[in-house]
């Protein structure tokens, strides 16, 4: 078609009919450029003389130079290889034929459970529900967890911030949530983070029961930035799917951060200008995208748990602090309390659940709103308490907290694997709560 010299493999890509006009490889130098005539959102196809083609994204242009940006790996590039525009837009496969199934950002299988098939391809780029047709949260939505359903309560449709700094219990906190609520779906997107967490997370997390009604899309951290951020917009379009399906869909993305950074790089790249640590204005735009797109639709919502790393716990950090202003609720998980071996190691002092008044009757409010005094009372006078300074019968109050606060830890304190019911919850609460006469 080209009258290029191209083994057999590729040229039969050129004659398949989504392969249209091509170009040659001009340069590389971060940005790949090529004389195509493509549009920006194009996807284009290197085509090495011998090896796969490299996939690759039009991100901009300059007169008749198109910038390019691959999703994969790009190695063993040369000048004047042939390029190929492939057409509009992503598109991932979609439906119930997914779930249980890990894919990459392309929507190419993971697993090695063979090809992804009668999963209708959609289009990634899609516009968030209408604010007015979004239906409100009024739903508790219930994770299982006695400190989340408690002292958090989250609705159906929320979308909700856990922040915390490395390796304080994030992932193993969505694990568990992912498993023991009653959504419909889980899709579940992991971006950015450690290749050799990937199947623990899905195997010994997730468990075969989990998996069997969630999607994963998998990123990992040496992936180029446009796969990472491609992963999380795919795995949105595919919760999308299934919300327009009438489903209620859990979302969960590990983690937001990671998310910023690759779109960082691109912008980067692209030569946005670096703002606050270098974030450029697209990674807010990105962020405020991302979590626009989940929530309530008119039919079916996603409840999303995103995560957030937030480095030496500081919460002012640029994308803690805007994420923190998008999302409807955060759960700040604090590395003092994990030391403690307290886990899941919630600060629900600093967290907030914005919606938890909306779905929940005004008796619990009232009886987390007990629990909370009790939390705060004792925080007033621990270090006192530590060095032996508190004199009992100082004060009624403290002494009561004191009395209460083992029993209160015990019902926050929850082993991985265990579940909590809301009844059992609502009950624990309540108990707690009417020993509290303040
Ligand atoms: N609920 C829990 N019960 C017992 N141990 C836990 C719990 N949650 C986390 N841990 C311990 O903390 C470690 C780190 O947890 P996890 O990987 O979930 O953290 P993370 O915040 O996702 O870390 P990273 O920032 O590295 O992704 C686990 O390996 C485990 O030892
Ligand atoms: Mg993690």
């Amino acid at each position: 078609m080209l009258g290029l010299d191209m083994p057999a493999m590729n040229r039969s890509i050129v004659q398949t009919p989504l392969y249209r006009m091509g170009g040659r490889l001009k340069s590389v130098t971060g940005l790949m450029t090529c004389n195509i005539p493509a549009a920006v959102g194009d996807h284009c196809a290197i085509l090495p003389n011998d090896g796969e083609p490299v996939l690759a994204e039009v991100i901009g242009f300059e007169n008749d130079q198109a910038y390019l940006v691959p999703f994969d790996a790009a190695e063993n590039l040369r000048p004047g290889m042939a390029v190929l525009r492939k057409g509009k837009g992503l598109m991932v496969p979609t439906g119930r034929n997914l779930l249980g199934r890990v894919i990459d950002g392309l929507g190419r299988p993971l697993d090695g459970k063979g090809p992804i098939t009668d999963c209708p391809l959609r289009p990634v780029n899609r516009p968030a529900p209408p604010a007015m047709e979004r239906q409100r949260i009024r739903e508790p939505f219930v994770t299982g967890v006695r400190a989340i359903d408690s002292m958090l309560t989250c609705g159906g449709g929320q979308r909700v911030g856990i922040f915390a700094g490395s390796g304080v219990g994030k992932s193993t906190l969505l694990g568990e949530i992912a498993n023991g609520s009653q959504a419909d779906v889980n899709v579940i997107a992991l971006i950015g983070e450690r290749g050799r967490e990937v199947a623990p997370f899905l195997e010994d997390v997730l468990g075969p029961e989990g998996m069997a009604r969630s999607v994963v899309i998998v990123a990992t951290c040496e992936q180029t930035p446009l796969m990472r951020v491609r992963a999380s917009q795919a795995a949105i379009a595919i919760a999308d799917y299934f919300r327009g399906e009438g489903q209620n869909v859990l979302f969960v993305i590990d983690s937001l951060t990671r998310l910023a950074m690759a779109q960082r790089e691109l912008g980067l790249l692209l030569g946005e200008p670096p703002s606050s640590r270098g974030y450029t204005p697209s990674v807010f735009q990105t962020l405020a995208n991302t979590v626009e797109r989940l929530g309530n639709a008119a039919v079916g919502g996603i409840t999303a748990l995103l995560t957030v790393l937030v480095d030496g716990g500081d919460m002012d950090e640029p994308i803690a602090d805007y994420v923190r202003g998008l999302v409807d609720g955060h759960i700040v998980l604090d590395r003092k309390i994990a030391e403690r071996g307290f886990y899941p190691a919630i600060d629900v002092s600093r967290s907030v659940s914005r919606v938890a008044t909306d779905v929940v009757d005004r008796e619990f409010s009232k009886a987390a709103r007990k629990v909370r005094a009790i939390m705060a009372t004792h925080a007033e006078v621990l270090d006192l308490i530590r060095i032996g300074a508190y004199v009992r019968g100082s004060s009624p109050q403290v002494d009561k907290a004191i009395e209460l606060m083992p029993k209160l830890e015990k019902f926050l304190k929850q082993d991985v694997g265990e579940r909590a019911t809301f009844e059992e919850t609502r009950t624990g609460l309540f108990q707690i709560a009417a020993a509290w006469p303040f």
